[in-house]
């Protein structure tokens, strides 16, 4: 972790604080991307209308940013608003949102300074409406210089057309170049990402239990743990993601490796007896 990434754990609840002496402060991820799911779901179970969930979903956004800040998380990136939000919701829906985002913006800023948040986004914004993209530029300008954790909204964001849209960056900067299709790597295309300034997610959290990536930074979590949980995005607090850390931390990565406790290496082949061969 950065030395510029002042820890903050006094400002934690003492609930928080309870969950974070569980953890290992030298392994904590670099990156956590959530999927906020459930907003629906939590105005539906209070016989409220959607729009409320929203609502309540933009505070828990807050609470999170506030306690990944306080940890001293590099890294947050949250799913928003996907491209197929914008094709599959009522337009009622999506104008709200787009109100609820610049309403953040706004209201936000602030708290964004005093927690030494950078805001950046991630996503095809600028398709989004014109004043929603001004507030944006507004908002990264005025936290550029911070240097605590990072929160990146993806917004009009889908992970099949960062692809497209980075396939296309290098193709282009291939025939610049005149550069043949063999010469391709994986950090050419790593570079090309709308990601490309940070290293790919340790932890995917997603709320409201569903198993779904939902074309979510496809290319990103090829090595990625994810979590998920019952709790609605409503209702997803820092304790939540402290808890979220705490089970990653409990795993053994191995990025396509065996792993440390597999006791297999150096098994002498002479005792190894293959059935059927
Ligand atoms: C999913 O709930 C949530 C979204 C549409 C994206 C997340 C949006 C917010 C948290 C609102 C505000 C965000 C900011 C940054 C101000 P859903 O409507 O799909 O829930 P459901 O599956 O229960 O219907």
């Amino acid at each position: 972790m950065s030395s510029s990434h002042t820890l903050r754990i006094h400002e934690l609840t003492p609930e928080e604080r309870a969950v974070y002496a569980t953890l290992k402060p030298e392994r904590l991820p670099d990156h956590v991307a959530i999927i906020m799911d459930g907003n629906g779901r939590w105005a539906g179970r209070r016989s409220l209308k959607r729009f409320l969930g929203h609502q309540q979903g933009a505070r828990s956004v807050q609470q999170v940013t506030e306690t990944a800040s306080r940890i001293g998380l590099p890294w947050l990136t949250l799913y928003a608003f996907s491209l197929e939000n914008s094709l599959r919701r009522p337009p009622a829906e999506v104008s709200f949102l787009m109100r609820l985002l610049k309403t953040y913006l706004e209201s936000n800023v602030q708290r964004m300074m005093d927690n030494n948040v950078r805001m950046r986004y991630i996503g095809r914004t600028h398709d989004l409406p014109p004043d929603v993209q001004e507030k944006m530029r507004w908002v990264e300008d005025t936290t550029a210089r911070n240097t605590g954790t990072t929160l990146t909204l993806a917004l009009n964001y889908g992970g099949r057309s960062e692809l497209v849209d980075a396939f296309r960056g290098l193709a282009a900067e291939m025939k610049l170049k005149h550069i043949g299709p063999e010469r391709i790597t994986e950090e050419d295309i790593h570079r090309h990402l709308y990601t490309a300034h940070m290293p790919d997610p340790d932890l995917l959290i997603r709320t409201s239990g569903e198993m779904r990536i939902s074309n979510y930074l496809l290319w990103q979590i090829a090595y990625t743990e994810i979590y998920v949980t019952e709790r609605l995005w409503p209702d997803f607090r820092g304790i939540h993601l402290l808890e979220a850390i705490a089970d990653f931390q409990r795993r053994e990565r191995r990025y396509g490796g065996i792993g440390e406790a597999s006791g297999e290496v150096g098994e002498d082949p002479e005792r190894i007896h293959i059935a059927a061969s």
